[in-house]
C-alpha cells in the first residue's frame, strides 16, 4: 500500500503558488509527492522555480500543439504516463473543456483569488479579480480553493480563507495580501486534504 499520491502542478506565470507547495512538501503535505509541473507558457518563472526544487517540469502551449484542444490531448497524454492522482492549477491561465474535467473528475483542484462567488467565473483572473472587488468596494475579501468542473470557478468549494481590503489598497497591495495571507496558505493545506482523502478512499478498497 502506497503513502502518497502523485500531483502535478499546473502554473502559467510567476508560480508563488507553486513555490508555497515547494515549500510545505513533507510539512503540511505529507500524502502527496509533487512529481511534475506543467507549464503553458514558455517563459513562466514557475519554471524556474520547479527546476531549483529539482521537480520535473514540461512546457505544453497552444502555439505548440495546434490549439486548445491539442494541448489538452498531450495534457492527457502527459498526466496518464506520469501516472498523476491530483492535478493542481495554481495561476494555471486557460479554461480546461468539460470532456478534461469530467475525465478527472474530483482530481483537478483550483486556487482563485477572490471568495466564491464574487468576483468568479470567465474573465476573473489575476489582477482582474483584484480590480473588480475594489471597484466594487467590498471590505472583505480573500481566496477560495475548489475542485474543478465543467463551470469556470464553479466546482465544489474545500477552503476559503477571509482577507480585510485597507484604505488605499491598489490591485497590486491586495493581490500581494491575499496571496501571502489566504492563498499560500489553504493551497497547501487542501492539497494534503484532498491527497489524504485519494489514499484513504483507495485503503478502504
Ligand atoms: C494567483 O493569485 C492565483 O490565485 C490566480 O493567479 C495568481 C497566480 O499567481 N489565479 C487565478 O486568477 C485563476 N482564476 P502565481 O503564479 O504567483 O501563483
Amino acid at each position: 500500500m502506497r503513502n502518497k499520491i502523485n500531483i502535478a502542478v499546473l502554473v502559467s506565470g510567476g508560480g508563488t503558488n507553486l513555490q508555497a507547495l515547494i515549500d510545505a512538501r513533507d510539512t503540511v503535505i505529507t500524502s502527496g509527492v509533487i512529481k511534475l509541473v506543467v507549464s503553458n507558457n514558455r517563459t513562466a518563472y514557475a519554471l524556474k522555480r520547479a527546476e531549483a526544487a529539482g521537480i520535473k517540469s514540461v512546457c505544453i502551449t497552444k502555439a505548440e500543439f495546434g490549439g486548445a484542444a491539442g494541448m489538452e490531448a498531450e495534457l492527457v497524454r502527459v498526466l496518464v504516463a506520469e501516472k498523476i492522482d491530483l492535478i493542481v492549477l495554481a495561476g494555471f491561465m486557460s479554461i480546461l473543456s468539460a470532456g478534461f474535467t469530467k475525465r478527472f473528475e474530483k482530481r483537478i483542484i483550483n486556487i482563485h483569488p477572490s471568495l466564491i462567488p464574487s468576483f468568479c467565473g470567465e474573465g476573473y483572473y489575476g489582477l482582474r479579480v483584484h480590480e473588480a472587488a475594489l471597484k466594487k468596494g467590498v471590505k472583505v475579501t480573500g481566496a477560495t480553493v475548489h475542485f474543478v468542473n465543467e463551470i469556470p470557478d464553479g466546482g465544489e468549494i474545500i477552503m476559503q480563507k477571509a482577507v480585510r481590503v485597507l484604505d488605499g489598497d491598489t490591485p497590486e497591495t491586495l493581490q500581494k495580501r491575499v496571496m501571502r495571507l489566504a492563498e499560500w496558505k489553504i493551497l497547501p493545506e487542501s492539497v494534503e486534504k484532498v491527497s489524504a482523502g485519494i489514499l484513504k478512499q483507495e485503503q478502504q478498497r
